[in-house]
């Protein structure tokens, strides 16, 4: 994980570590991710976890797929697919027979990112144990949707909930690690000379990081 790298849009290690432990603590035996990009995500989540993946994306909004697929090759365990999670996540929990699913959304975000989880939980709610979306912080509006519906419902970026101190203290080591590694703050790129500073630069804009919604199953 140390050797893992902040691509443009990733997610921060301290989410990768919360979203792994709950994948690993609910003893989920497949995930499917929504929103690969550059595979920030799925690198973490294929390093932390040796469960099989699928992760979905279609590259539209960024020009992703030739790399990651370089980057995720050395991953047995990580299928990527490209095409619209709409369409794919069902056909794809039509298909598998695993009773024990995790989903990662990080793509759509915002009111869509919560109607696909719904839509997700109107058909497939026996068989998901986790429910993850990224890019929601504990004070936005969507929050309080998810909070109306989960109360229990955990977010990254609370200053005060029993994930906090884990938060602070894996991203002040990976922070320490950078710093180290790559000196000064860097603007995010491909290439991970020139954007390995990027953990910095984003750290000082968003401390608590992006935010990310953990929702625990049973649902039905
Ligand atoms: C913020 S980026 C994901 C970052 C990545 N998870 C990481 O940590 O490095 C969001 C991605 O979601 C994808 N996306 C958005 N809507 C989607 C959909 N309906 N189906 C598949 N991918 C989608 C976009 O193309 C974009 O690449």
């Amino acid at each position: 994980m140390t050797d893992s790298w902040l691509t443009p849009r990733g997610i921060f290690f301290s989410e990768g570590f919360a979203l792994s432990s709950a994948i690993k603590e609910l003893g989920a035996d497949f995930i499917i991710e929504s929103g690969t990009a550059y595979g920030g995500s799925a690198e973490m989540l294929a390093i932390l976890c040796d469960t099989p993946m699928i992760t979905i994306d279609t590259h539209a909004e960024y020009d992703s797929e030739e790399y990651t697929r370089n980057r995720l090759s050395k991953y047995e365990h990580v299928k990527m697919l490209n095409g619209d999670s709409w369409n794919l996540i069902p056909m794809i929990l039509n298909k598998i027979k695993k009773n024990k699913i995790a989903i990662f959304i990080d793509g759509p975000k915002g009111g869509d990112a919560y109607k696909m989880m719904r839509e997700i939980l109107k058909n497939y709610s026996d068989r998901i144990v986790l429910i993850a979306v990224h890019d929601v912080k504990c004070d936005s509006k969507v929050a309080s949707l998810y909070r109306k519906d989960f109360p229990d419902a955990l977010f990254t970026d609370e200053q005060d909930n029993y994930f906090s101190p884990w938060r602070e203290q894996i991203d002040q080591h990976m922070l320490k690690i950078n710093k180290e590694k790559y000196g000064g703050a860097t603007a995010s790129s491909l290439d991970k000379d020139w954007g390995g500073g990027y953990l910095q630069k984003q750290y000082k804009e968003t401390p608590l990081g992006f935010g990310m919604v953990l929702i625990e199953g049973p649902f039905v």
